[in-house]
């Protein structure tokens, strides 16, 4: 298992990794079963973890999966750093916190996983692939999806987060601008013959790793799939 700062660098493990967005465990173990944690590896989010909750976590753990632990926390910084620390206790490889928390936070955050041993790689959500500018709009920030993502990125770089979540549309920009110790973790990832669905800000897998991305998110295109593992090793041999 690879944690802590920098390690994506040199990181030789899986790239891609499936979310688990299921509503029950059975339905997410009967994936998991026929995946190898050394091909893939696994994210739980708010729907599964709500309904399951740490002890699948855990026990993905238990299997040598690398968990990325999505649940994008966003409160008051002393909240976040709690649950961050919590998180590290179980295990997981990854998760993350909304930029839009703002520089306090992330940084309180940052602090609190210093003093973890082998912690978890700590990602801040920039945009929402699902956003538009026009959503942007309503929600009166006047700046465009690009300009914001390399705004909260900016500010994600300088609060000492590991890397970004982030359009594979924004990633050579992050690339150019963050170098290449930053982290770049890519939902909106569809392969050409894969409904786009709620997602705005898409490319397929191999465009989103030519523009920088480390780590690609992919839900549907694998789990909505009459094979899901099928699926899988088609996404990796156009990687
Ligand atoms: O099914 P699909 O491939 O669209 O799934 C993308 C996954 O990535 C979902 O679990 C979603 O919650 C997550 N995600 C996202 N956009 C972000 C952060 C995470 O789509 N900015």
């Amino acid at each position: 298992m690879t944690k802590g700062a920098d390690v994506h660098l040199q990181d030789p493990g899986p790239r891609i990794i499936v979310a688990l967005d299921y509503a029950t465990e059975k339905e997410a173990l009967s994936l998991t079963q026929k995946l190898d944690p050394q091909r893939c590896r696994l994210k739980v989010g708010k729907e599964l973890f709500t309904r399951c909750g740490p002890k699948l976590v855990e026990n993905l753990v238990k299997q040598e999966f690398d968990v990325f632990l999505d649940l994008k926390y966003h409160d008051i910084p002393n909240t976040v750093a709690r649950a961050c620390v919590a998180a590290a206790e179980l295990g997981v490889w990854m998760l993350n916190v909304h930029a839009l928390g703002g520089r306090r936070m992330m940084e309180t955050a940052r602090k609190a996983l210093d003093n973890i041993d082998s912690a978890p790689l700590l990602i801040a959500v920039t945009v929402l692939t699902s956003l538009e500018d026009t959503d942007l709009n309503e929600l009166g920030i006047s700046s465009n999806t690009s300009d914001m993502v390399l705004r909260l990125a900016d500010l994600a770089f300088q609060s000492r987060m590991d890397g970004v979540v982030c359009s594979p549309l924004e990633a050579r920009l992050l690339r150019e601008k963050f170098g290449t110790s930053f982290c770049l973790v890519t939902p909106g990832v569809r392969p050409k013959t894969v409904a786009v669905g709620d997602q705005k800000r898409v490319t397929s897998p191999a465009e989103a790793v030519q523009n920088g991305s480390n780590y690609l998110v992919i839900g549907r295109p694998i789990t909505g799939a009459d094979d899901p593992v099928k699926a899988l090793l088609s996404i990796e041999a156009e990687l």
